[in-house]
């Protein structure tokens, strides 16, 4: 195998849920100046789902431009990120596997560290990627946040999922040099099985957060890394997208380089414009900063970008990854904005009525209502089954 092997991101796509409420309807109703929401967290919207959509559907929803520019002849594994997952033995992915129409001879399987769990993923896909370069694998992150209502995290929910093809000579992103690791056992957040929403310490989940981006950088650096310089940009988990801002501050800090907000501004403002529509979508939101980067205007042909992914607990990764020549050819920009344009508008009344509403759990035979826009549906439960159907 050639050691200067080229293994990334060939195709990346993401989609989000049919329904959005904006943070100025939000602020309306529970008083908040809407400064707090617009400049003091950067979120401005946030996309929730459907009574038809789950991470099934997102999933599936936007692996399938994939399938259907690449074919599944060279797919031999399918890895599911989510924090929210829907059962606590039977993998997400497999459904999409499923609904995607793709063959048997394939291994699928679920991961999960909270928000970290798709870079987790993305870096075991290429591993099997070195092992066997003709293979590619399907890495998808798909999560919907949830906080209690009238909670300091309600401002900061959201949906989508990210999915990417890994695979050798990737068109858009090769991963480049060492990983920084750092992992920490605190409780910053963290969602009991038996709990629809998660519990968080707001303060000390940032606190964790910037303690973790210091620790990663280090080891990064440590392990022979890039220096600061070589960046162009860098994508930051973004729960909020003014926290990509304040986690660049520190790691410009942490270098003694200077942290103006210019300097902020270029390497981050290009990451938000998904995220601050769409809300936190937790182990895709880093994913949906890396699409709106390269979804700019800007070239970034050759230039080197900065991952940072986190997940509360804690486990938190910074890595590289080189912008391939020719990659505006491959993007999906168009397809992006539609997503993101076409969801319905909700109010806070009809936004609490679908908080209130869950899924039976008695095993009746259910069929719930066709409310979303996407390709894919829950269609109905049976038999504490779920029953998903091409919309
Ligand atoms: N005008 C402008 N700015 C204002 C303002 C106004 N009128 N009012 C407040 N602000 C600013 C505040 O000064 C503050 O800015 P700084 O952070 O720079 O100090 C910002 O708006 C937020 O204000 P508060 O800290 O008072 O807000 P809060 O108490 O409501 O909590 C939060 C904010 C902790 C993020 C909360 O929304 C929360 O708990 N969210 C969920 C947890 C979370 O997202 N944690 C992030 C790290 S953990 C992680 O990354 C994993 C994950 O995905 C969850």
């Amino acid at each position: 195998m050639p050691s200067d092997l080229a293994i990334g991101i060939h195709d990346l796509s993401f989609r989000t849920t049919s329904l959005v409420l904006s943070h100025t309807e939000l602020a309306r109703r529970n008083g908040t100046d809407i400064a707090k929401y617009h400049k003091g967290i950067g979120q401005r919207a946030m996309s929730l789902p459907t009574a038809d959509e789950d991470i099934v559907t997102m999933a599936s929803a936007a692996a399938a431009p994939l399938v259907q520019r690449h074919g599944t002849d060279r797919v031999r594994t399918v890895v599911l990120a989510t924090e929210s997952s829907i059962d606590q033995s039977k993998a997400a992915g497999i459904y999409v596997h499923s609904l995607l129409g793709m063959p048997p001879n394939v291994r699928v399987v679920e991961v999960k560290q909270a928000c970290y769990g798709a870079t987790a993923a993305l870096q075991f896909a290429a591993g099997l990627v070195h092992r066997d370069p003709q293979q590619q694998v399907l890495v998808i992150a798909s999560d919907i946040s949830r906080y209690d209502l009238g909670s300091p995290g309600e401002a900061t929910q959201g949906a989508a999922a990210a999915a990417m093809l890994v695979s050798a000579e990737p068109a858009l992103l090769e991963l480049t040099g060492p990983s920084g690791l750092f992992t920490s056992d605190v409780m910053d957040f963290w969602r009991p099985n038996y709990r629809t929403t998660a519990l968080v310490n707001g303060k000390e989940s940032v606190a964790a957060y910037l303690e973790a981006v210091q620790g990663a950088w280090r080891d990064y650096h440590v392990r022979g890394g890039l220096p600061l310089e070589e960046f162009r940009a860098f994508c930051y988990h973004q729960p909020y997208t003014r926290l990509a801002f304040k986690a660049h501050r520190q790691l410009l800090e942490t270098c003694g380089a200077q942290a103006d907000e210019e300097a902020l501004d270029h390497a981050v403002a290009a990451t938000t414009g998904y995220n601050e529509t769409v809300g936190n979508s937790y182990t895709a939101s880093m994913y949906l900063a890396l699409t709106a980067l390269l979804d700019s205007p800007d070239d970034l042909t050759g230039r080197t970008l900065g991952l940072f992914s986190y997940g509360s607990g804690s486990v938190a990764e910074f890595f590289a990854g080189r912008v391939r020549a020719g990659y505006k050819a491959h993007l999906r920009g168009a397809a992006h904005q539609e997503a993101v344009g076409k969801r319905r508008a909700i109010g806070y009344e009809a936004y609490r009525e679908l908080r209130e509403r869950t899924l039976p759990t008695d095993g009746g035979w259910y069929e719930l209502p066709h409310q979303t826009q996407g390709p894919y549906r829950l269609a109905a439960l049976r038999d504490h089954q779920r029953i998903y159907e091409a919309a």
